[in-house]
């Protein structure tokens, strides 16, 4: 997967090489190539920011820098999108990141100030996309976000222990809890079943875990997917547990 960044601030990138993604990095299932506007201003003040026609607080990006570079890494990477990183953008999810891992690469162009000018959005942006409802000062941790969860779904990336599949989200369900040694943390034990041994318990508790949390966290993400007859029956036990105990308590 080739990622091409547009950013002001390349160095920010450098927090890339740690972790998945840098072992990605190293190990060439990824390849990271930066841009930045700035290399491509023509004035001695090396100028990256211009007024807003209409005025009002705050800069938009210069444009002649951003087209420039623009051109220059499209022609680099042409069967990259491009994809601008902004509030107004459609909201990333795993699904999005699943796509996007199918793809040969991704041209993540990252704003500063109050953005970029709406006519560069309509000849040169492929796709606009929001990591969540708040507003970053730039696209950079969006882009990172980005690079974050699409490597760790690239093939060879993650190890089959860790692997992606198992993932919450991946099967439309949060995580169920964890547990590790000691098995009494300052009076708190682990759940007796997995201790037990038996796989197919803890599979089955595992799983109704998962429901029972998506059920108290998000019931939006249940509303979005179909239980199978097991996974109905272990979410109505897991709520007639629940709704007992909270009324005992
Ligand atoms: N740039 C600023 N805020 C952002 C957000 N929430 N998502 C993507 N890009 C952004």
């Amino acid at each position: 997967m080739r990622f091409d960044v547009i950013s002001l601030f390349p160095e920010m990138f450098k927090a890339a090489e740690h972790g998945v993604t840098g072992k990605a990095l190293q190990g060439k299932q990824a390849s990271l190539h930066l841009w930045n506007p700035r290399d491509y201003t023509k004035d001695n003040h090396r100028t990256v920011d211009d007024r807003p026609y209409g005025g009002g607080p705050g800069m938009v990006m210069k444009v002649d820098p951003l087209k420039a570079v623009l051109q220059q890494a499209r022609q680099a990477a042409p069967d990259s999108r491009v994809i601008y990183l902004t509030p107004q953008g459609q909201r990333f999810d795993q699904k999005a990141a699943r796509e996007m891992a199918k793809r040969s690469g991704i041209m993540l162009l990252a704003g500063r100030y109050e953005g970029i000018d709406e006519r560069l959005i309509d000849c040169c942006v492929d796709e606009e996309w929001s990591i969540g409802d708040y507003v970053l000062s730039g696209g950079e941790l969006a882009a990172m976000v980005i690079m974050d969860a699409v490597t760790r779904l690239l093939p060879g990336v993650l190890g089959h222990a860790e692997s992606a599949e198992q993932d919450s989200y991946m099967n439309g369900l949060l995580d169920f809890p964890q547990y590790t040694r000691p098995d009494d943390l300052d009076g708190r034990s682990v759940p007796e079943v997995l201790l037990s041994g038996d796989h197919a318990a803890i599979e089955r508790w595992r799983l109704q875990q998962a429901l029972g949390r998506t059920w108290l966290r998000r019931p939006d993400l249940l509303e979005q997917r179909e239980l199978s007859a097991e996974e109905q029956r272990l979410l109505e036990e897991f709520i007639r547990t629940h709704q007992g105990a909270s009324a005992s308590s």
